[in-house]
């Protein structure tokens, strides 16, 4: 194999990688509405998970037991215990900031 085809083929492999984890490289936005949102709702609203947004329980919670509660994944929620810790922390900003927008 040539270097350069060795390069293409390492490239696609990291590319691909990058592509099908629907958790990388996004902004928390997009990593909340990937992730999160086909049970908590694009607006926090809650479904099939509780409301997340002003006035929720969630907004009582401390940043520690959001993250707790990404990790872990109580009752019916499952676990996002593969997300690193700048994801959590990041998911934690963004609950944080849609809370406020009241
Ligand atoms: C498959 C559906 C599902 C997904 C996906 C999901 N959740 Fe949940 N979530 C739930 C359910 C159901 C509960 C209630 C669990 C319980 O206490 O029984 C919950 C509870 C919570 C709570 C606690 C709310 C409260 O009122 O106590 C928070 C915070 C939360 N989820 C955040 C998230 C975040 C952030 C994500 C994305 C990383 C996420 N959830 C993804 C279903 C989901």
């Amino acid at each position: 194999m040539s270097r350069t085809t060795l390069a293409v083929a390492l490239a696609a492999v990291v590319l691909g990688t990058a592509c099908t984890d629907p958790a990388v490289g996004k902004t928390d936005r997009e990593l909340y509405e990937a992730v999160c949102a086909r049970c908590h709702g694009v607006d926090l609203e809650g479904g099939i998970g509780p409301a997340l947004g002003p006035g929720s329980r969630a907004e009582t919670l401390t940043d520690d037991q959001l993250r707790g509660v990404i990790e872990v994944g109580p009752g019916a929620m499952p676990s996002f215990r593969r997300l690193d810790d700048d994801q959590v922390d990041s998911l934690v900003a963004y609950l944080r900031r849609r809370q406020r927008d009241r």
